[in-house]
């Protein structure tokens, strides 16, 4: 094996290896987790999201080469963030703006939390600092609730306006985690890997 830790793409420093889908997130209290049953039905097309699913991603890492996972460890680790308090409020979807591409998604509000904020900004530096490539698109919390498929219009629209005052109580974040994810048939597999601790909240 070629080993060149200076490459500007880290991917290039592990030919030849498995690669794992890999991404940070916040896991959801039980209890919150329970409130969001409440959202899981009613709208046909929808493939609800399975209950050890619901979380809160922060950011998608994508595809690397397993042995990459050590290192993403490390950057994940050297991170000092506070906790903060975190409530789910209101629902959206993805997709579905004008008539070129229907709605893909369901989804969960978050409320806007500077933690959320800082933490996220956080985790996308220790990332770019070894080396992976800076996520693009701007961050969007969410708890996916539903996949769609031919959801029909307005039946989306009553959805989103029956449950637009979906409220959670304030839950503490001490943690995040590192997940990896394998691809089903139906519903993705999530596992968490290793949790990395923030200091007490403020
Ligand atoms: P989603 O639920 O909105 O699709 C694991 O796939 C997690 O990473 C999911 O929470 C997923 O969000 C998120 N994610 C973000 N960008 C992704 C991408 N390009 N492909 C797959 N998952 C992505």
């Amino acid at each position: 094996m070629i080993d060149c830790p200076g490459s500007a793409n880290p991917v290039a420093r592990f030919p030849n290896q498995a690669m794992i889908r890999l991404f940070t997130a916040i896991e959801i209290p039980d209890e919150v987790r329970d409130t969001l049953l409440d959202l899981q039905s009613g709208l046909p097309g929808a493939t609800w999201s399975p209950y050890e699913n619901l979380h809160l991603t922060l950011r998608f890492i994508g595809e690397v080469p397993e042995p990459m996972t050590d290192e993403i460890e490390e950057a994940l680790w050297s991170i000092r963030a506070p906790g903060f308090l975190l409530r789910l409020k209101g629902v959206g979807k993805f997709g579905g703006e004008g008539q070129r591409a229907p709605a893909r998604l369901v989804y969960a509000g978050v409320e806007h939390d500077d933690g959320l904020t800082r933490l996220q900004a956080k985790i996308e530096r220790a990332l770019q600092g070894i080396g992976l490539e800076p996520e693009r698109r701007k961050y969007h919390p969410h708890v996916t609730l539903a996949r769609l498929k031919d959801t029909p219009i307005g039946r989306l629209g009553e959805y989103l306006a029956e449950h637009a005052m979906f409220s959670t109580l304030r839950f503490e974040v001490a943690e995040f985690a590192l997940f990896s994810s394998t691809l089903g048939r139906e519903h993705s597999v999530y596992d968490a890997l290793s949790s990395f601790a923030l200091t007490p909240a403020v």
